[in-house]
C-alpha cells in the first residue's frame, strides 16, 4: 500500500520521479512503471531511506499488480446496442447521424440470441459466482424498449443490467420496470440551464429536451443506481458548478463530468482547450465538496472518483478509460445491433474497427482479432510523449479512437493531456489533505460495488 513520508532533499534513485502536485506543504514521489507513490513532506529529509528501502521490497509486487491489471484482465462487460436509431441529434454524438437517424433496431429474436451467446461465453470465461453486466447502450436504447426488457427478465439471474439514456422515453412504467429489476440507470444532461443543455443535447427538429430529462429524474430520485452524465463540451463549461448544485439539490447520487471525445467530426467541434475544461471541472469538485460538508450528502462524480482510486488502490477502479490499455477490448466490448463486435462504442463509427460478429464468430478469435489488438496494444510506453509522464498509469493517455482519429494514430496521445495531469494533481491535493474519502462512495474499500460504475 502507498505511503505518506517525509521530504527527500537529495537525487533519487532511478525509477522514482518528483511530481509537483501544487500543494504548498507536499510533492509527490512516484515509481511510474508500477504506481507505487508516497508524498513527501516538504523540507523535512527524514525517512527517506526507509522509504526507499519500503519501495524497493515492494516494487516487485507492485509491479505484477500492474501487469495483472494492464495484461491480464477478461473483459466481464458488454455495451451492448439493441439499436442504432435514435430520437436525437447531439451535437458531438459519436454514433454516425446516418446510423442514428435511418439505422436498424435488433430484432428480439436477434437479441435473444445475443443474450445466449453471450450467456455461453461468460461461462466459459468468468470465475464462478461473478455475473457479467450488460449495459444497453446506443444510440437511444428505449426505442427498442421491449425486445430489451424481454431480455432482462429472461437473464436477469445472470446477468447484471444497466441503461445509458437520453431518458426521452422513460416514463412511470420504464422507470419502474427498471427500478423493480435493480438495474443501474444513465441520464444524459449536460446543464441545468435549458438553453444550454439545448445547445448539444436536442431532437432532430432542434427542439431540446431538458424537460424530459428532469421529469426522469424526480422519477428516479431515491434510487441508488442512477447517475447523470454531463459531457463536457465548449457549449456548457461555464455551467459545471451549477450543474453539480442542481444534481445534488434533487438528491442524484453521482454522476459523470467526461471529456466530450474528438473521434468523430461533430465531437471535434465540440472540443475546448485543457485549461478551459481543467478550471471549472476542478470548480465543480470543489464544490461538490462543499456540498458534502454543508449537508452530509454525497454526489459522487464517479469519473473523478475513478482516478482517486487509481491512485489509493490500483486494482480497485471501475471504470477502464484511464489506464493503457484502456478497457476496450479487454475488460468491455461492444456489440452493435447486426452483430458486429467493437472494442468500445467509441468505436462503432469506424467498421474498419469491427473485430468479427458474434452471431458467426467465436468472441475468443475476436478478442484476437487484429482490429481489437490495435486497441488492445496501444500502451503508454509507445506512446513519445506520454512514455515518460509520471502519472501515466493514472491518466491513461485517453482515449485511443479519439487517437486515432482525431490525432493520426495509435501512437498518438489523446485530446486533453493538460487536463488529466491536473486532475492527478488534485488527487494528490486531496490525499495530502486527507480529505480524498469526501469525493468516493461509502464502502469504496469493501469492495462494494457502486451501482453506477458504466460508462467512460
Ligand atoms: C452515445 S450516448 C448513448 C445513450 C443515450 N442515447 C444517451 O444519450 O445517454 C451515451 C453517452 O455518450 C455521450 N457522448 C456522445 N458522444 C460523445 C462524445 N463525442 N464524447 C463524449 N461523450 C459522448 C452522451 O452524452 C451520452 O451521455
Ligand atoms: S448522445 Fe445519445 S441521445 Fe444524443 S444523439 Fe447520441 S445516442 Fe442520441
Ligand atoms: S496524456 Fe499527458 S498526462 Fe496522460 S499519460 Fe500522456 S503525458 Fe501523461
Amino acid at each position: 500500500m502507498n505511503v505518506a513520508a517525509p521530504l527527500v532533499g537529495g537525487r533519487l534513485p532511478d525509477g522514482l520521479e518528483r511530481f509537483d502536485i501544487g500543494h504548498a506543504d507536499y510533492t509527490a514521489l512516484i515509481d511510474p512503471d508500477t504506481a507505487f507513490w508516497a508524498l513527501l513532506r516538504q523540507g523535512e529529509p527524514e525517512g527517506l531511506d526507509a522509504l526507499i528501502r519500503q519501495w524497493q521490497d515492494q516494487r516487485g509486487d507492485f509491479a505484477r499488480e500492474m501487469e495483472m491489471l494492464r495484461f491480464g484482465l477478461k473483459p466481464s462487460a458488454v455495451y451492448f446496442n439493441p439499436t442504432e436509431r435514435c430520437n436525437l441529434d447531439c451535437s458531438y454524438c459519436y454514433i454516425p447521424r446516418e446510423m442514428r437517424r435511418s439505422g436498424e433496431h435488433m430484432s428480439p429474436e436477434r437479441l435473444m440470441e445475443a443474450m445466449a451467446r453471450l450467456e455461453e461465453y461468460f461461462a466459459r470465461t468468468m470465475p464462478e459466482g461473478r455475473k457479467p453486466q450488460i449495459i444497453f447502450h446506443g444510440a437511444e436504447p428505449l426505442l427498442n424498449r421491449d425486445a430489451m426488457f424481454a431480455a432482462i427478465d429472461a437473464y436477469g439471474d445472470r446477468f447484471r443490467f444497466g441503461v445509458q439514456t437520453n431518458a426521452t422515453l422513460l416514463d412511470d412504467k420504464t422507470a419502474a420496470f427498471l427500478m423493480e429489476r435493480g438495474c443501474g440507470i444513465g441520464l444524459s444532461l449536460d446543464a441545468p440551464e435549458e438553453a444550454i443543455a439545448t445547445r448539444s443535447r436536442k431532437r432532430w427538429t432542434g427542439e431540446g429536451v431538458f424537460a424530459s430529462t428532469l421529469a426522469a429524474i424526480e422519477r428516479l430520485k431515491g434510487y441508488a443506481g442512477f447517475n447523470v452524465i454531463c459531457t463536457m463540451n465548449r457549449e456548457n463549461l461555464g455551467q459545471l458548478v451549477p450543474m453539480v448544485e442542481f444534481l445534488h439539490e434533487r438528491e442524484v447520487p453521482a454522476c459523470m463530468l467526461n471529456v466530450v471525445r474528438c473521434t468523430q467530426p461533430g465531437g471535434r467541434s465540440s472540443w475546448a482547450e485543457d485549461e478551459a475544461v481543467a478550471k471549472p471541472y476542478l470548480a465543480a469538485l470543489e464544490r461538490t465538496h462543499q456540498l458534502f460538508r454543508e449537508t452530509g450528502r454525497k454526489l459522487v462524480v464517479a469519473n473523478f472518483a475513478n482516478i482517486l482510486i487509481s491512485i489509493l488502490a490500483p486494482t480497485a477502479r471501475r471504470l477502464m478509460c484511464d489506464i493503457s490499455p484502456c478497457g476496450g477490448g479487454r475488460s468491455f466490448f461492444a456489440l452493435a445491433p447486426d452483430g458486429s463486435l467493437f472494442p468500445c462504442s467509441e468505436f462503432i463509427g469506424l467498421p474498419s474497427f469491427a473485430g468479427g460478429n458474434l452471431f458467426t464468430d467465436r468472441i475468443e478469435d475476436v478478442l484476437d482479432s487484429p482490429a481489437f489488438k490495435l486497441v488492445t496494444g496501444r500502451k503508454v510506453e509507445d506512446i513519445r510523449a506520454c512514455s515518460t509522464c509520471p502519472v501515466r498509469h493514472f491518466c491513461g493517455s485517453p482515449c485511443p479512437a479519439e487517437a486515432h482519429e482525431a490525432n493520426g494514430g495509435m501512437d498518438k496521445i489523446g485530446a486533453y493531456c493538460g487536463f488529466y495531469l491536473d486532475q492527478a494533481r488534485y488527487a494528490f491535493r486531496l490525499i495530502a489533505d486527507g480529505i480524498e474519502g469526501d469525493y468516493l462512495w461509502d464502502g469504496w474499500d469493501e469492495g462494494t460495488e457502486p451501482a453506477f460504475s458504466f460508462g467512460c
